[in-house]
């Protein structure tokens, strides 16, 4: 029963461990030829994310090559939507898409919370399928994406880089915004409460596009729904803590109000100082973060040096989860991602000797 490895979830506990725990976001995909290989025998990402004996396959690829300290099931954000009836798919090299956008309000009106253990099933197939596979190893995140990120893809139907559709509801029709925006925290909620039923030891909440948001726009439109999310989430679960970690990217100028709404850890984007966020949340939350995925791109000795810096940064003692600032590139080498890894398992115990005595 017992976690042969809980450094991740004591960190984000603000507890004290041996070493900075590390988990990469994306860990899992098109970096690694044996992720392509996999979903080549399932046909696609799709089909991959609903075999959960291929999705807890792919889930465990990156931890056979690397000494990482938690697992992400492997499916995508938008699996909510696509339970809402939006119809999921992906054009071959153009992103996510759906059939059925939010167009009108009467597609609004008829939005309506989908029932996990039923319309979302395979995604808790995979949940369970991964826990076991990992055999207690290391712990299991399971995530979904914020409100307003889902709210994004639902209304413009694809991801954009202004989401001009989206804001233009929300100065316009503030209350059509507020109706998804309800049915998605409800809808949310369900599905991450459902995953920790299913297995998943911590959870995550993707709010990818907050960031675009204005300063006002973002505390009553993205902010104050996933705060609804965090109040309704099982903190506790067959004995064992589950801790929750909220990333806004782009979100760093409001720091102080994400480590407020009761989550356990903040992900930070690359344009974080790591110092000056610990200083203003310091004992508040665990900070997660926040290595440019870009240096992945370059050398093993640019990697290690990178490394260096953010945990330098973070600085000494607990509450540090070493991740990159957002998803990790498919050009990325891995060997650079073996080099990161090992680096922050070498490099980050001298700034745990104190805390442990
Ligand atoms: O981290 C992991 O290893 C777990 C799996 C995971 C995926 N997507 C798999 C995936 C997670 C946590 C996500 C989250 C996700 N999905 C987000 C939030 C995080 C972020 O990146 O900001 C968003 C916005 C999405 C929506 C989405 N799904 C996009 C924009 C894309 C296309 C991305 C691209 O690079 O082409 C996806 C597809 C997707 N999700 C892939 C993977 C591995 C690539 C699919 C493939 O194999 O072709």
């Amino acid at each position: 029963m017992k976690l042969q490895n809980d450094t991740f979830i004591r960190a984000l506990l603000r507890e004290p461990t041996e070493y900075t725990p590390v988990w990469l976001m994306r860990q899992a995909g098109r970096y690694l030829p044996e992720y392509k290989r996999t979903r080549a025998k399932a046909g696609s990402f799709i089909a991959l994310c609903k075999d959960a004996d291929l999705a807890a396959e792919v889930a465990l690829q990156p931890l056979v090559r690397f000494q990482l300290d938690a697992a992400i099931v492997f499916s995508d954000i938008l699996t909510v939507p696509d339970a809402m009836g939006l119809g999921l798919y992906f054009a071959e090299g153009e992103g996510p898409k759906f059939e059925r956008p939010l167009r009108d309000e009467a597609a609004i009106r008829r939005l309506a919370v989908p029932d996990p253990d039923s319309d979302l099933r395979y995604v808790l197939d995979a949940v369970s399928r991964t826990r076991s596979a990992l055999a207690n190893s290391i712990p299991l995140i399971g995530f979904s994406g914020s409100p307003y990120t889902l709210a994004c893809y639902m209304i413009e139907g694809e991801g954009r880089t202004d989401f001009a559709s989206v804001k233009k509801m929300l100065y316009q029709r503030p209350d059509l915004l507020h109706r998804i925006l309800q049915v998605n925290a409800s809808a949310v909620t369900a599905y991450l409460n459902a995953q920790v039923e299913a297995g998943a030891q911590a959870l995550m909440i993707f709010d990818t596009w907050g960031g675009m948001l204005s300063d006002r726009a973002f505390a009553t439109f993205s902010l104050a729904y996933t705060q609804q999310v965090i109040e309704g989430l099982k903190r506790h679960h067959a004995g064992a803590r589950i801790p929750s970690i909220v990333f806004t990217k782009g979100g760093g100028g409001w720091l102080d109000k994400i480590a407020a709404i009761g989550s356990d850890a903040v992900g930070l984007d690359w344009t974080v100082d790591l110092r000056a966020a610990r200083q203003r949340v310091g004992d508040r939350v665990c900070l997660q973060g926040n290595l440019d995925p870009a240096v992945l791109l370059t050398d093993t000795e640019a990697v290690i040096s990178e490394v260096s810096a953010v945990l330098a940064a973070y600085g000494t003692g607990a509450g540090h989860v070493f991740n990159l600032g957002h998803g990790i590139s498919q050009h990325t080498p891995p060997e650079n991602v073996a080099a990161l890894v090992a680096a922050v398992r070498d490099r980050s115990r001298s700034y745990h000797k104190e805390a442990l005595g």
